[in-house]
């Protein structure tokens, strides 16, 4: 199975299993000389992990992290760092059922017809479980974007068509589904108890907002900087889309209208989103991701076996309604690895 890394100067490497002993990331490329301890993941790991806001799965998971190499009295060393998350509440019996037939809208069926046999106790590799090791590495990130004074926040924008309509952004970290705008969260909180009552779940829209980013990250063809977030969030499971900026509604304007205009005090407007070229322009970034509904819901569904035949799932797992608001610290967990391997890059830090 290969694809397990990403990145190139700072480069991660996740390993483990949603129901194995658990998940992991090997961080190559940290500078040294950075302070880095198991507490300082604990807030990150703590805003991911399942059964911490009332309205995701409820499994409970500690999502300590465990520093096994790379940091010595600590500070980073600048060899490769092993971080590792045990698994503590993994309980595979419900999902036994999915020995036999294909979770509609998840990646068994494509998992069974690539590798021929798959880890259907929680999805293995393409769990959720998995992300916890890329938040892990975002703390490392973090803390290479910190000192440089990037900062990077996420927050929900849309949950099952409700929609933020103002940006608070002081009230993100008030809320349970971190969401900006105070006059619609009980709506929200209100349309995911209604889908779990009807054992179904619910889609929705975050933001990625960057400040501080200086001009000049980023690589003009291949490696540009949007490509790469894009790639970065993208490889999220239930993204299905990404938009940088004025993105898609780009497509609906005048360049009179789309152009953002350069003063001697800066960009007039950012429909941009902070890239131009692939490069950042020292505007705030500006990112969208659209995430699909979880795909395991305990209705009913059509579906077919192994040797495809049709059968009828009902799945009575532990999952999420929604992949909000646990993704919200995945999404700045990947856009956060992302500038911390353009900042090398361009050697902005050693
Ligand atoms: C934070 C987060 C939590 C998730 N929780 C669940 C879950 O509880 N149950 C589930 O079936 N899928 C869950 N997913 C989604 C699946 O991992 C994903 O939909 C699946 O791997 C198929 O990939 P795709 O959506 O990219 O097609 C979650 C995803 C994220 C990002």
């Amino acid at each position: 199975m290969a694809g397990n890394s990403f990145g190139e100067a700072f480069r991660i490497t996740t390993f483990g299993e949603s129901h194995g002993d658990g998940v992991g990331v090997v961080i190559d490329g940290c500078p040294p000389r950075i302070g880095l301890s198991p507490n300082d993941f604990m807030r990150d790991m703590l805003r991911r992990r399942p059964g911490s806001s009332g309205f995701d799965s409820p499994r409970k998971e500690e999502d300590r992290v465990e520093i096994l190499s790379g940091v010595f009295e600590g500070l980073t060393t600048g060899a490769p760092i092993t971080l590792f998350i045990r698994n503590r509440d993994a309980d595979s019996k419900p999902y036994e059922i999915l020995r036999r037939l294909f979770r509609p809208g998840h990646g068994d069926y494509t998992h069974f017809k690539k590798y021929g046999h798959f880890d259907f106790r929680g999805g293995g590799r393409y769990s959720a479980r998995e992300t916890a090791a890329r938040v892990a590495a975002g703390v490392v990130a973090g803390k290479i974007l910190g000192p440089l004074g990037i900062r990077v926040v996420a927050y929900t924008l849309e949950l099952g068509g409700i929609k933020a309509e103002k940006n608070d952004l002081e009230f993100i970290e008030k809320n349970p589904l971190y969401c900006p705008d105070p006059m619609v969260t009980e709506q929200m909180e209100q349309a995911i108890s209604r889908a779990r009552r009807e054992g179904d779940s619910l889609g929705g829209i975050a933001e990625v907002f960057v400040t501080g980013c200086p001009a000049g990250l980023g690589e003009p063809v291949f490696d540009k900087l949007d490509a790469d977030l894009a790639k970065a969030v993208m490889s999220i499971g239930t993204v299905k889309g990404v938009e940088m900026g004025a993105g898609l509604a780009a497509a609906r304007l005048k360049g009179s209208e789309n152009n953002d205009a350069l003063t001697p005090e800066g960009f007039s407007s950012n429909q941009a989103g902070g890239i131009l070229a692939g490069i950042s322009n020292g505007d705030e970034i500006v990112l969208r991701a659209a995430m699909k509904p979880i795909p395991s819901i305990s209705q009913e569904q059509h579906t077919i076996d192994r040797q495809g035949r049709p059968g009828r799932l009902r799945f009575n797992g532990r999952f999420d309604v929604s992949a909000i608001p646990r993704v919200i610290p995945v999404l700045e967990a990947m856009v956060k690895i992302v500038l911390a391997d353009h900042c090398l890059r361009s050697r902005m830090i050693t």
